[in-house]
């Protein structure tokens, strides 16, 4: 019996193909395609990895900005280990039709399997090849429901001109603009010609130009294989500025200057990380700050970082965003979870690289600052994790089959991740630390990895040379945090603290003081100045005076703040949302505009998601923010639109 057709019974006997399950009730034992399946150890593909995978893909596009739709030819170049079927992975694409061979294309059939129960996956692509096919050719195009690309009206541009549409692949997404194994285990190369209207740029996670084509025309080259998720595209009016010798910017023109401005330390940064783990593999780093719905603060597509404009904030506060994207380039780009339970691999060890850049570059004080700032977060998220359905969210190995792959994206992975390595740091020195790390990166580099495999380095290279012991199980498969946890200790976050105590007592903090100056040796009044100001203290310290405010501040308290240092109408969306959120639990109502004007601007979904959430906790609330959501949800990326309607349509 061909490959072919086994798949196919294999797929009916678990009901992708639309036959019930119970037809063949012993297949998971006997299926050699069970075996199959299972051998790619990934939860979230369907592809057939193992028997046949795509080395190269070039893209053919075409970006219609009027009909919201690209028309695309991915062209696969395979390594075929003999089967007849190659199984790819599609969400809400149409396929037109698929051929296999280069300059004399033939069609051949395929068929298209049903979708997972909760549609989190998609459907598999089962195409019919030979033994020696080496080309497939799917035409294709999206759709509206392709959950990758955020297609944005002019008024959504700060230019206001012209439309902007860019894509976001991580996690399980590629597969909703692009027909791919879209698994990271494997890695590929892949080219593109991308065809955009004249007055249009395009930019992708590989070669680039610095200028506009008169023909809307672009070539791209991404030579080094990286996993798919990592393909991105983005196109509108945009222009570039050089920050370095490899780096750079590109941003609209009205934001440029500013982008440029916020991002002048990239060199350092680059300087920096290249000076810990090795140097830079990819030959250019550049930056896109996209318009405001973009879902995430920064995603690490190489080559071209997309960064959230909400980053911008004009006092260069929040560039850690930049050194954690920037440090994917190592971790994540360069080594790569091999599935998505081991998300951690990619943001622990990012977390971790980052706040080493940010140490380099502004000293342990600020990297300290930063360090507990997140963990605070993951205190409370473990809470959350503790009291909810999946108590078992809390290991760093993650078991996600059935769910989708974004539940795994949590303060775990990022926090406890980063505290893991920064305990294992303490425990056997930095410097001994910098050399095992250094040579994960080069020894891993390319390649994928599991956190079994992890563990099995960890013990080869650090523990057994040095012979030490450490509870790495209690760690990574534990739900809590091992007490041996590495602690920081901030004196100006524990300064901020008490500020906030006093604040709740009804001291006066803000009131002006005066100030007397001896002149000519007789005592005299100066000036009065105010106690305290917002340029007094970082981002993060006001954060952390916010988090301290106990929950009896009333509305009116939280009026005093905001006449003083005016947090509702401050640009900085890190400071705002955690603010928002303290404004609706104290019912302080002056500020709902405010939140108004912010939920309709930004879309990045870490800041919006938690004010909804918030929102969402009192009838009255939950009446005002699902009306205001209905009038703007069109303009938030799939990704954030998807996440709050979960929030609003939940019974509560
Ligand atoms: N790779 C992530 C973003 C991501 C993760 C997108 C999983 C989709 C699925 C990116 O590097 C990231 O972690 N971004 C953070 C910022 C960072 C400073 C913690 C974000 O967007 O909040
Ligand atoms: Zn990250």
């Amino acid at each position: 019996m061909s490959t072919y057709i086994k798949v196919l019974l294999y797929f009916f006997s678990i009901g992708i193909l639309g036959v019930s399950c119970n037809v063949l009730p012993d297949a998971k034992k006997v299926s050699p395609t069970e075996q199959l399946a299972d051998s790619t150890f990934d939860n979230h593909s369907y592809a057939n990895i193992h028997e046949v995978y795509t080395k190269h893909v070039h893209l053919d596009l075409d970006v219609n900005f009027e009909n919201k739709t690209i028309y695309g030819v991915a062209r696969h170049e395979i390594v075929n280990r003999g089967t007849d079927t190659a199984i790819f992975d599609i969400k809400h694409l149409e396929i037109q039709k698929v051929t296999l061979g280069r300059g004399n294309e033939k069609e051949t059939s395929y068929m298209i399997g049903k979708w997972d129960k909760d549609s989190i996956l998609g459907q598999p692509l089962l195409i019919s090849i030979k033994p020696g096919t080496k080309y497939i050719n799917i035409y294709y195009e999206t759709t509206e429901k392709t959950e990758a690309i955020d297609w944005l009206a002019p008024n959504l541009t700060e230019g206001k001109d012209l439309p902007f549409m860019y894509t976001q692949g991580q996690a399980i997404l590629t597969r909703t603009w692009i027909p791919i194994q879209d698994s990271p285990t494997n890695r590929l190369t892949y080219s593109a010609d991308v065809h955009v209207p004249e007055e249009m740029m395009a930019i992708m996670s590989a070669s680039n130009p610095t200028k506009k084509a008169v023909d809307g025309k672009y070539h791209f080259e991404m030579k080094q294989p990286i996993p798919c998720y990592l393909i991105a595209l983005a196109s509108g009016n945009i222009e570039y500025r050089s920050l370095g010798n490899n780096c750079g910017v590109y941003a609209e023109p009205k934001v440029l200057g500013k982008a440029a401005n916020e991002l002048v330390d990239l060199p350092r940064m680059m300087r920096a990380a290249e000076g810990l783990y090795g140097p830079y593999k990819w030959d250019q780093y550049d930056v896109l700050v996209l318009p405001y719905s973009f879902p995430f603060g920064g995603m690490e597509n190489p080559r071209l970082t997309f960064l959230s404009p909400t980053v911008i904030a004009g006092d260069r506060s929040l560039v850690s965003v930049v050194a954690h994207e920037l440090a994917h380039s190592w971790s994540g780009n360069l080594v790569t979870n091999a599935s998505w339970e081991d998300f951690w691999l990619n943001e622990g060890f990012t977390v971790y690289f980052e706040n080493r850049i940010m140490e380099e570059l502004f000293g342990k004080d600020v990297a300290d600052i930063l360090a507990l700032i997140e963990f605070a977060e993951l205190q409370d998220e473990l809470k959350t994790i503790a009291k909810s359905k999946y108590p078992q969210d809390a290991q760093l190995k993650l078991e996600l089959r059935g769910r989708n792959p974004d539940d795994g994206m949590t303060d775990i992975a990022y926090v406890k991740g980063a505290f893991f390595l920064k305990t294992l740091e303490e425990k056997v020195g930095r410097e001994k630390f910098d050399v095992f790390l250094s040579s994960y990166f080069t020894n891993h580099a390319f390649k994928t990895i599991t956190t079994s495999q992890f563990e099995d380095y960890l013990n080869g290279h650090l523990f057994d040379l040095h012979d030490l012991t450490f509870n790495t199980k209690e760690w990574i498969y534990g739900k809590g945090l091992p007490s041996n946890c590495l602690k920081i200790y901030s004196p100006r976050l524990e300064n901020m603290k008490q500020l906030a105590k006093r604040f709740s007592r009804g001291e006066k903090i803000f009131a002006k003081k005066v100030i007397w100056k001896k002149i000519k040796g007789r005592k005299r009044r100066k000036k009065e100045i105010l106690q305290l100001k917002r340029t007094d203290h970082i981002t993060q310290e006001w954060q952390t005076f916010i988090r301290s405010l106990p929950s009896t501040v009333n509305a009116e308290q939280l009026a005093e703040i905001d006449q003083y240092l005016n947090f509702s109408n401050w640009g900085n969306a890190e400071v705002q949302y955690e603010w928002f959120i303290r404004t609706i639990q104290a019912n302080y109502e002056t500020v709902k505009p405010s939140i108004a004007r912010f939920l309709t601007r930004i879309g990045r979904r870490k800041y919006v998601l938690p004010i909804y959430e918030e929102l969402a906790k009192t009838t009255e609330n939950k009446q005002w923010a699902s009306e205001l959501f209905q009038s703007i949800k069109a303009e938030y990326h799939p990704i954030t639109r998807m996440s709050i309607e979960e929030v609003l349509s939940a019974n509560n």
